[in-house]
């Protein structure tokens, strides 16, 4: 963002190419969501393609309105962490309000589905680690994202994987018009306090990536069905189908760890993203390890540390813990 306030009628089209706030050139759609188009555009600025995301039906807000979606902005821009998808500046059009991020050369993860079928387990583990430390930041700087989807994670070409549109969920029309009777997310990956209109926090977020796995590895998500509001009952009242029972060869500890984030009862589930289970990966069968997964507990070193002083080589891949800390 530069001076933070959402600048007004900014839309000016000079001879074909749209350009937002005199400098943001509209180059090509991206993609289309439920209430926004998303666009490859040029910062003439500064010379570099931003990706420009114009939230539809935005544009009768007030300015009372317009102040709390500034501060939500912030609240986004002020995440550093290179799985966060960058905001850099807002600001409104005749159509509704526009927020400038950095451009993910890449799909997401709802298209990767789309074009290629579910992920096999490792790539799955992959994705959820990373998507896990980009939440872990954004609830460090106070954000939670509260619309966790695949259409939300994008998988880029070099082989990254960020989380987009933090803080955009309650931007969407109506929401801050009323704080209550009115549920911001999207109902298949809607956690159950969601759809109690409860107080949400980092658990909401993690159920959500729990439906996000669940999806990834299944191809739909754990609870499915025309009707929207049966759905969001669904993750209020219903058990999730297990993953193993779909898919034989998913692993038993991430069936376990997705099952837990699918718990009914925040309290039941990973208190945080930095709680998720290190180890998961090293026993989700060929997962390209990386740092994190191979980060042993100080009991397990001391462990490894006792067999080595008796001779024997300590195992690589700890035992399961029987107890899980919250
Ligand atoms: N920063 C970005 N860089 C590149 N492409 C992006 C970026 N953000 C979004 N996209 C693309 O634009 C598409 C539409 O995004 P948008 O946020 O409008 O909808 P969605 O997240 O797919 O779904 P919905 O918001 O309706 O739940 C995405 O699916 C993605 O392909
Ligand atoms: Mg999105």
């Amino acid at each position: 963002m530069s001076d933070g306030a959402p600048r007004e009628e900014t839309t000016e089209v000079v001879s074909g190419p749209t350009v937002l706030s005199g400098r943001y050139e509209l180059l090509r759609l991206l993609g289309e969501g439920g209430m926004s188009r998303v666009h490859l555009a040029h910062d003439r600025e500064l010379g570099r393609d931003v990706a420009v995301k114009i939230l539809t039906a935005t544009g009768d807000r007030d300015s009372e309105d317009l102040e709390r979606l500034r501060d939500e902005a912030r609240a986004a821009a002020s995440i550093t962490h290179p799985g966060v998808v960058t905001v850099h500046d807002i600001g409104t059009t005749r159509d509704g309000l526009f927020v400038v991020m950095a451009y993910v050369d890449g799909e997401s993860l709802a298209d990767r589905l789309r074009r290629s079928g579910p992920l096999e387990p490792a790539e799955t583990v992959a994705v959820g680690q990373a998507v896990c430390d980009a939440l872990a930041a954004a609830h460090r700087a106070g954000v939670v994202h509260r619309d966790v989807t695949p259409g939300n994670i994008m998988l880029g070409r070099d082989g990254t994987v960020t989380v987009t549109d933090f803080g955009i969920a309650r931007m969407g029309p109506g929401a801050g018009r009323t704080r209550t009777g009115y549920i911001v997310g999207t109902p298949s990956y809607l956690a159950p306090e969601q759809g109690h209109g409860g107080d949400l926090d980092g658990r909401t977020d993690l159920y959500a990536l729990g439906c996000c796995l669940f999806t990834a590895l299944i191809g739909r998500p754990p609870f499915s069905d025309d009707d929207s509001f049966a759905v969001v009952l669904a993750h209020m009242r219903s058990d999730p189908p297990r993953p193993r029972r779909l898919r034989a060869d998913i692993p038993e500890a991430l069936e376990a760890v997705i099952l837990r984030a699918l718990a009914k009862d925040p309290n039941r589930r990973y208190p945080t993203p930095r709680r998720w289970p290190s180890r998961w990966a090293s026993r989700s069968g060929p997962a390209t390890p990386r740092p994190a997964d191979t980060r042993w507990s100080w009991r397990t070193r001391a462990r490894a540390r006792r067999r080595t002083r008796r001779g024997s080589s300590p195992s690589r891949t700890p035992p399961p813990r029987r107890t899980t800390r919250r």
